[in-house]
């Protein structure tokens, strides 16, 4: 069976001034499928992201959420159709808990004023879910911590209880495991993975390590220079010659695939 698209990118393209970062990319993502992004630094990934969640216009193309065209669509109204992007660490409030800072997205997300808070039943309703959650990402026993207080890779992980909070369709997971130690990396990975095989999210990811990507990742997208050069399974991937002279070459043969 066919897994419906939940995201559609016809020809975008986006320049910065005479420079062109994306030409003209096309491509789909289907529900439930890991789907990673990868290129070499400067491929135009990141801007990518920010076209697809709606920071950036693209100059060029268009772009559609579940059928629904949201080429000029703000931001917001991107996330509250399901479509998000991790949000950075700085976002993240470290005075307050790792539970307070994933009630915060779930208040939004059920539309409660903060004032409703106060009472109890629904209080209580909301720090249930969101023990849930953290479970999910595996940070139980840790929600009365503060999160200023806990090491880095856990931090990182706060960030995917709150982009799983607003129950998302689509996450775009901007090199999720940068700055992480081999455990850390691991970790998130394994977690990613099982996210996407368990929930109804679907995750698409950009990640440097390529060992990491062709373990994982059911489809590739490969960008180079502001170009989509190749679209297939790991397989398809690293048998195409074009993807291998352009930027695999090297890389695979460093990482033993
Ligand atoms: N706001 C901007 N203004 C001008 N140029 C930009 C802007 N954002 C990105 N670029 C340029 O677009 C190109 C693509 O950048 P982008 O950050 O999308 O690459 P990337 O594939 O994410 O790279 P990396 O792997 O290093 O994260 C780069 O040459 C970058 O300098
Ligand atoms: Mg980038």
């Amino acid at each position: 069976m066919t897994e419906p698209i939940l995201l559609e990118v016809k020809e975008v393209s986006r320049s910065f001034g005479k420079f062109q970062a994306l030409r003209q990319v096309s491509l789909e993502i289907r529900a439930g499928r890991l789907c990673a992004l990868i290129g070499p630094n400067g491929a135009g990934k990141t801007t990518f992201y920010n076209v697809v969640s709606g920071r950036y216009r693209p100059t060029g193309g268009r772009v559609f959420f579940e059928g629904q065209d949201i080429t000029q669509a703000p931001a917001h109204r991107r996330v509250e159709m399901g479509l998000l992007r991790s949000f950075q660490i700085t976002n993240i409030f470290p005075a307050l808990t790792v539970l307070e800072n994933v009630l915060v997205p779930l208040v939004v997300q059920h539309g409660k004023s903060f004032a409703c808070l106060g009472s109890i039943a629904k209080r209580r309703d909301m720090a249930e879910e969101a023990e849930q959650i953290l479970s999910r990402v595996g940070l139980t026993g840790q929600s009365h911590r503060v999160v200023s207080t806990l090491a880095y890779g856990d931090k990182r992980l706060i960030e995917i209880a709150i982009v799983l909070a607003r129950r998302p369709r689509l996450v775009l997971l901007d090199e999720p495991t940068a700055g992480m130690n081999p455990e850390e990396t691991d970790r998130m990975i394994r977690l990613v993975k099982e996210l996407s095989e368990r929930s109804e999210t679907t995750f698409f990811i950009t990640e440097h390590d390529m060992k990491v990507v062709f373990s994982v990742a059911e489809r590739i997208f490969v960008l180079n220079q502001g170009s989509l050069l190749a679209d297939g399974t790991p397989d398809e991937i690293r048998a195409n010659p074009e993807v291998k002279r352009a930027y695999l070459g090297g890389s695979l043969d460093a990482a033993g695939l």
